[in-house]
């Protein structure tokens, strides 16, 4: 089920000593450190690797300039490239008439979702049922895609994913099974179980020990998506679940909060160039920390601050009502109106009121 590498230390595959000043011991630090990549060198603050890597600070940032530069960070293109690629934008369905509504039809390809909440909200459910969603027939209003799930958490469970395949509608399914060329009927269990082990292998997923595997599991991402671009179900949706734990236990104490928030907004910026150059959308997950935490400052505010607001397009407050409801709140969309709607979070997955 994971055809990318899960573990984090591998040995590069970026040439680090022909970066300048790195020679093989400092090349071997680097990589003990974590810094295996162009990437994850170019992210690091000149600091952090002159301490890590036992180099001048001055050199540490032509290290950086030079890892930036050969990681090829940026980039231009033309205005019709951008409108050829706005003309793509898919959007995926929650299956859930109110939500979609509030959405403008789903989550969008080519954007940034965060979605918030605090413990037990649904965020994970979401993510699950969106790994499901996102493969359904366009008539259904999935994008016929694939699904990457970088899992911070260890919360991904492919059970879950079984429930939410049988929890929907047999005429979903019987379209789903079609387009797969499944022979059978959601009735037949063989069939389903063919049907569930397709599903399944079309996750691709990968757990993040720390927020900087976290980083390079997005480089691997990237990879993926671009080798999987022109397959039947090419990646049409990237969850990260939590985007922001990690970070958030690594990086405690003020003094770290800046170095904190520049890794987060590079991370961000690196999700945001897949969603946007293989047209996928792009769901993050971050808790809202639930008892006051003054360091935290508003307990109703997301972890991440300001930059993740800045980046993510589309931002769902998600609050917990009585019993399996949930309320679906969208705050502070371009071009839609804030609002909010009504979900269930059931056995057979997220389900209208
Ligand atoms: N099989 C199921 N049937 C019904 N409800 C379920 C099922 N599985 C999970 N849930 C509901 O989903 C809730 C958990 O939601 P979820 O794991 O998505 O929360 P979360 O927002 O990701 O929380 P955290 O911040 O801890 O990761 C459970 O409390 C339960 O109410
Ligand atoms: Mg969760």
């Amino acid at each position: 089920m994971c055809p990318w590498d899960p573990e984090p230390y591998t040995m590069p595959e970026d040439d680090l000593e022909s970066l300048p000043g790195v020679g093989p011991a400092t090349a071997d630090k680097l990589v003990e450190a974590g810094f295996e990549s162009y990437q994850s060198i170019a992210v690091a603050s000149p600091s952090e690797l002159s301490n890590t890597a036992d180099v001048g600070e001055s050199t540490s940032s032509d290290i950086i300039k030079a890892a930036r530069k050969a990681a090829d960070i940026g980039g231009f293109e033309t205005g019709s490239m951008v409108l050829e690629r706005r003309q793509q934008i898919g959007k995926l369905t929650w299956n859930i008439p109110g939500v979609d509504e509030l959405l403008g039809g789903g989550l969008e390809t080519q954007s940034i979702t965060e979605v918030y909440g605090e413990f037990g909200a649904g965020k994970s459910q979401v993510t699950h049922q969106m790994a499901v969603n996102v493969q359904l027939p366009s008539e259904y209003g999935g994008l016929e895609g694939s699904c990457i799930f970088v899992d911070s958490e260890d919360t991904f469970r492919p059970e879950r994913i079984d429930d939410m395949v049988r929890g929907l509608d047999d005429e979903v399914l019987q379209a789903t099974m079609d387009h797969r060329e499944i022979e059978g009927t959601p009735d037949d269990e063989d069939a389903m179980e063919e049907l569930l082990s397709d599903v399944l292998d079309k996750i691709h997923v990968a757990k993040a020990f720390n927020s900087n595997h976290q980083i390079l599991l997005a480089e691997k991402a990237k990879e993926l998506a671009r080798d999987h671009e022109d397959d039947e179900f090419p990646v049409r949706l990237l969850c990260v679940d939590s985007l922001t734990a990690h970070f958030r236990a690594e990086y405690v104490g003020r003094g770290q909060l800046a170095e904190r928030q520049q890794k987060l907004n590079k991370h961000l910026h690196d999700l945001m160039r897949i969603g946007d150059l293989y047209n996928t959308v792009v769901l993050v997950t971050n808790q809202v920390a639930s008892n006051p935490d003054s360091y935290f400052g508003d307990p109703t505010q997301p972890i991440g601050g300001n930059i993740l607001g800045h980046t993510s397009t589309f931002r769902i407050y998600l609050r917990k009502s009585k019993g399996d409801k949930r309320i679906v709140r969208l705050v502070d969309a371009p071009n839609l109106a804030d609002g909010e709607s009504i979900m269930r979070v059931q056995d057979g997955g997220l389900k209208p009121e």
